[in-house]
């Protein structure tokens, strides 16, 4: 149990820290596309910094944060690959895609790996609202697959390196 609300903790910290990343990368992104898949996915993720507060409710836990290390690097990663690519080009887009899977997927593992967790515990009611959020975290990953696959990859293949 303690280990549980240690890892809230942790995803609650990498939460809030992704809606203040998402606005940065909706705002550097080449493309109207991204752009707007990083805008929808900004707003789900102020509902799941909400589900994770009504889970520590649920607990009779009191919300705080605790620095997630996993996130914060994932975070500075896409800082540099906006450092390091030029305005403008889809080369920007395929490192801002790639930067916006691997928080989905660290965001996946973690939801999964709770939501096994709390069933364990005995925790049905705080599972379920748990998979409201993985739900949304596979879609957005996918999404960006999607974005990915229709042309940005292609296009940004016949771009000079930056
Ligand atoms: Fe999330
Ligand atoms: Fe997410």
């Amino acid at each position: 149990m303690e280990l549980f609300v240690d890892s809230l903790k942790d995803i609650y910290w990498a939460e809030k820290h992704l809606t203040k990343a998402l606005p940065k990368m909706q705002e550097k992104a080449t493309t109207d596309e991204l752009a707007q898949a990083f805008a929808g996915h900004l707003q789900e993720t102020e509902g799941h910094v909400t589900r994770l507060e009504e889970i520590f409710d649920m607990l009779g836990e009191k919300a705080v944060t605790k620095k997630c290390e996993a996130m914060a690097g994932i975070i500075a990663e896409a800082e540099d690959i906006i450092s390091d690519t030029k305005k403008d080009t889809m080369t920007r887009d395929v490192g801002l895609i790639l930067a916006g899977q691997k928080a989905e997927h660290y965001e996946i593992a973690t939801y999964g790996g709770l939501i096994t967790l709390a069933k364990t515990l005995g925790l049905p009611e705080v599972a379920e609202v748990m998979v409201q959020t993985l739900e949304e975290e596979k879609a957005a990953d996918q999404k960006l697959t999607d974005i990915a696959e229709s042309n940005i990859n292609v296009a940004a293949s016949g771009e000079e390196n930056s």
